[in-house]
């Protein structure tokens, strides 16, 4: 099949890469011409394990254009994978959307008669491709929806770090669509890879993956939440959750109790899902209380420290500055909060990062920046808030440790050490 990619962004990058390697043709589309000169020149515009070799393999799959209309006439089916970010109110900001479905629509009026089918894979409140993507494209193209193109939503389940294995090994895949052609279609497309698949309309296939989202980041403020109490009474809350996880109906999952989530999708999905709500009247107290708990867990962090030094002048050394590790991504990273608390009591901040560095520069460029993990070693105490492999090998002895992330070693090793829920 011949597929239309716009947004070369996390999910439009992957997504591409690997249809690409499933046998199809991928033209991918993007404003910004650098990262699609990255793609030509056989280098994925984001850093994710797997994906340079698997563009360079298929890379005579592979075109590129800045223009929706030369894309959408090319292929049969269009992915539109453009960001959603989060307005101030939490609500998202479907500027991206819109400009791409209006593209598409003018495109899709001088298409040819062949069926072309509209997929929208960003993640979008209930209703937005019925209600915003679809009356744009029939306005612009002049045409009907499931008459004359198809039209579905499609989310993605794509870990960062892990997400060219979650593409080819899925739990499920989700497609939402109101008529027959587009189903089989996208059916047809995911079948080669064996993964269950669950057809469903377009509005519960886009309500689907904010309720994986939001579940799965109550799992975390849950299970740091038990962790605080669990701390306090000098229980191990890792313990206590391969206890409980032995439940069948419960699953081991995401229950690292920690310093909480971060990254581009748990904070701004449960957000956006709690401004859906309210913007219908509906108090969703449970996914409050989960953003409290994660809002929280930085300054818990905080005031471990705070029990062992004065923080005042002090050296504090930062390791990991991503929101998880295998990322250089430092969306809503838990580091940020961590380092403005530090700098507001008067510290002074060497941080390390394996890769995430010179995006944290950016945001903090007075703090000092390590070579090497070694080199953080000589601060006055050490606050852990991403576990990267790398910082348990450290020789953590004689040394503070503040822990958000479980590092077993530290907590052997360290002089005196505090994990925030253990
Ligand atoms: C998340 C979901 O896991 C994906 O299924 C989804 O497709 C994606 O969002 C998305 O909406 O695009 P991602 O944000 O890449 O994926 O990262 P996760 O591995 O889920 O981790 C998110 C945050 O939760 C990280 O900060 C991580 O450290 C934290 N976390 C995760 C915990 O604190 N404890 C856990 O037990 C698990």
């Amino acid at each position: 099949m011949k597929l239309s990619i716009i947004g070369t962004g996390y999910v439009g990058s992957v997504t591409g890469i690997c249809f690409a390697d499933m046998g199809h043709q991928i033209c991918f589309v993007d404003v910004d011409q650098i990262k699609l000169d990255a793609i030509n020149s056989g280098k994925s515009p984001i850093y994710e394990p797997d994906l340079d070799n698997l563009l360079m393999k298929n890379r005579t799959k592979i075109t590129t254009t800045t223009d929706i209309p030369e894309a959408v006439n090319q292929t049969d089916l269009t992915m539109i994978c453009v960001g959603t970010p989060q307005k101030t109110d939490g609500s998202s900001d479907l500027r991206f959307i819109n400009d791409a479905a209006y593209s598409i629509g003018k495109a899709l009026a001088d298409k040819d008669k062949k069926y072309h089918t509209v997929i929208v894979k960003s993640t979008v409140l209930p209703g937005t491709t019925s209600n915003v993507v679809k009356p744009v494209l029939e306005r612009e193209s002049g045409k009907e929806a499931t008459v004359d193109f198809g039209i579905g939503a499609n989310p993605e389940f794509l870990k960062e770090g892990n997400a060219v294995k979650d593409f080819f090994h899925t739990d499920r895949i989700v497609i939402g669509a109101n008529d027959p052609k587009t189903k089989k279609t996208l059916e047809g497309l995911y079948k080669p890879l064996h993964a269950p698949i669950f057809t469903t309309n377009i509005k519960t296939a886009e309500m689907i993956k904010y309720v994986s989202n939001a579940f799965l980041a109550t799992k975390i403020s849950f299970s740091n939440e038990i962790g605080n109490l669990c701390k306090v009474n000098d229980i191990d809350s890792y313990e206590v959750f391969r206890g409980v996880s032995l439940d069948c109906r419960i699953n081991p999952h995401f229950f690292r109790s920690g310093i909480g989530f971060g990254g581009s999708c748990f904070p701004k999905d449960v957000h956006a899902l709690i401004a859906f709500a309210e913007s219908q009247g509906i108090d969703t107290k449970i996914l409050k209380a989960v953003i409290r708990t994660n809002d929280d867990q930085p300054q818990k962090l905080i005031a471990l420290l705070k029990k062992h030094l004065d923080i005042r002048g002090k050296k504090i050394g930062i390791l990991g500055l991503s929101f998880k590790p295998d990322t250089d991504d430092i969306r809503e990273s838990r580091a940020i909060p961590v380092v403005q608390a530090l700098l507001e009591e008067g510290a002074q901040i060497l941080a390390y990062d394996p890769m995430a560095m010179p995006g944290f520069k950016t945001l903090f460029p007075r703090i000092s920046y390590a070579k090497s993990s070694k080199e953080v070693l000589e601060t006055d105490a050490l606050m852990i808030i991403t576990e990267w492999k790398e910082f348990f090998d450290i020789d953590y002895k004689g040394k503070i440790v503040i822990d958000g992330r479980k590092v077993n070693k530290a907590r052997r090793e360290a002089d005196i050490y505090e994990g925030i829920c253990w």
